[in-house]
């Protein structure tokens, strides 16, 4: 596991095997640490973006051996575009290219210097560290040996800092990459590996260790409750389900609570309404939701926000098993809610459907549901933004701020109450589908579990398009990402000012 450490030293003095600096593509092409890099090591950088080989535009990296000039033998120059385009997303993707670059180049220590410190101190300093976090993760847990390409091991970062007031803004983008890391570990794991009993045991141990309450209720307790729609879902499998609650105070006795509600479907074959064999497997990351939720109550015991947060998350297989609900069923959630189950695969909606009554019967004044739920996302929005709607203009647009300090997009659907005809059903309160070619799936998933909020300010991110990516990305090597947990942790915050 990547280390992050600080230091003060300057970076022609530091002991490293690798050191990075940043270049620009416009005018003021190097910051002063790079300028005072150049001009010890007789114009390496300058010399070589003027042979043309290097433009200083993100996604570019050169590695330039600096033996003698500097205790660093290897130079990682990162490029980093032009200043005005130059955020904190930036930022993130210019230290994972630059740590992945290091790692391949067989660098255990990396340095590197603040780049992009002319968006804050701050700002730099933590995108950085997490970037390098973000960028080296890989999911090996079931990887004993490598085919060909020997594996090369994590490069523990240096990150010189002018002032030592500026480690406080490391630890807390440490906390964030480090609940992401969890998030992508946990959405990562096969269906046979992580159960919803074993999930249970992993969620229990995060909580005991960042000191968080914790209750996971079993089949039995979720009868007692009437959560007819989550034992619906569970009916086809083996397996029993079951629903944790994480819970953070704050210590103020009046604080509000913010319920964080995220789908945790193990594994989705569709239930009887099957999918195709086409990239089922895939289907293991229809628990990121839950994902996301465990790993951002983790975070948000260490940010310690002046609201109280639970984190919810119902926990199950759908699988098409012989007690498996069938198309046609009619099944009762908590708050009385009578559902006819008209796809099984439009499962999420509806073991989301009894967490989130379970969040309002605990008296929450916001609720936030994170899901894999609809493929119609990907059709919206694509792999580039998650999507966001609600019931409440100051709580969608607290998520899609956390989202922006948090390198995450959130992209705002329309709620508008006609769509609700859209899953009305014949015999029972609601539908879990629209009939075929209504379109709007994303929306129509989305306000079906917005029934289910009661008097709670509500908000839903469908993340069904970011949670996964097929091919290494500029902050993902491969599978799980991660998406929304950093936007959830720092969602509490953003609340508590408010109030
Ligand atoms: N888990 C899926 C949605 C999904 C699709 C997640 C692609 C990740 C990638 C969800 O349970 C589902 O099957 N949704 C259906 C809803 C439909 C039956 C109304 C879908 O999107 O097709
Ligand atoms: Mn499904
Ligand atoms: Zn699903």
């Amino acid at each position: 596991m990547t280390e992050i450490r600080t230091t003060l030293s300057n970076p022609l003095e530091v002991e490293a095997d690798a050191l990075v600096v940043a270049v620009y593509q416009d005018a003021e092409r190097l910051d002063a640490s790079a300028r005072a890099v150049d001009e010890a090591t007789g114009g390496l950088i300058s010399g070589w973006l003027a042979s043309g080989r290097m433009r200083g535009s993100l996604e570019e990296t050169a590695l330039l051996p600096a033996a003698g000039a500097l205790r660093a033998p290897l130079l990682i120059v990162t490029g980093l575009g032009g200043h005005a385009e130059v955020d904190g997303q930036a930022l993130r993707r210019a230290a994972a290219r630059a740590a992945r670059a290091a790692r391949q180049a067989g660098a255990l220590r990396l340095a590197s210097t603040l780049y992009g410190a002319f968006l804050g101190d701050d700002l730099a300093a933590g995108a950085i560290v997490e970037g390098t976090l973000l960028g080296l993760d890989r999911f090996l847990t079931y990887k004993g040996r490598d085919q060909g390409e020997p594996r090369r091991p994590d490069p523990e970062l240096f990150l010189l800092l002018a002032e030592p007031a500026r480690e406080a803004a490391v630890r807390r983008a440490e906390v964030l990459a480090r609940a992401t890391l969890l998030a992508r570990q946990l959405s990562n794991e096969p269906a046979n590996q992580l159960p919803p009993r074993r999930m249970a045991e992993r969620a229990q141990a995060v909580a005991a260790e960042a000191g968080l309450e914790f209750l996971a209720l079993d089949e039995r307790e979720m009868e007692r409750l009437g959560m007819g729609a989550l034992l619906g879902v569970n009916r086809g499998s083996h397996e029993p389900p079951r629903l944790l609650v994480l819970r953070y105070r704050c210590g103020r006795p009046d604080a509000p609570l913010l319920a964080l509600v995220g789908k945790g479907i193990v594994f989705d074959s569709g239930g009887i309404s099957l999918k195709p064999a086409a990239g089922m497997h895939e289907m293991k990351m229809d628990k990121s939701g839950a994902a996301d939720v465990v790993a951002a109550m983790q975070a948000i015991a260490a940010l310690r926000p002046a609201v109280d947060v639970i984190g919810v998350a119902p926990v199950t297989e759908n699988m098409p098993g012989g007690g498996a609900q069938r198309p046609g069923d009619v099944v009762r959630a908590m708050n009385g809610t009578t559902i006819e189950v008209l796809n099984t695969d439009a499962e999420g909606r509806l073991v989301l459907a009894d967490a989130v009554a379970y969040a309002a019967r605990e008296g929450a004044r916001w609720i936030v549901t994170v899901a894999t739920l609809t493929g119609a996302v990907v059709t919206a929005l694509g792999h580039e933004a998650a999507a966001v709607l609600g019931n409440d203009r100051r709580l969608i647009e607290a998520v899609i701020e956390a989202g922006q300090s948090a390198g995450e997009r959130y992209w705002e659907l329309p709620a508008w109450p006609e769509y609700r005809r859209l899953y009305r059903s014949e015999v029972a309160d609601l539908a879990n589908v629209a009939p075929r070619d209504a379109g709007a799936g994303t929306i129509v998933g989305g306000l079906f579990v917005g029934e289910f909020v009661g008097e709670a300010a509500w908000a839903h991110l469908d993340v069904a398009g970011t949670a996964w990516v097929e091919k290494p990305t500029a902050l993902t090597e491969s599978g799980a990402t991660g998406f929304a947990t950093r936007t959830l942790a720092l969602l509490p915050e953003r609340l508590a000012a408010l109030l």
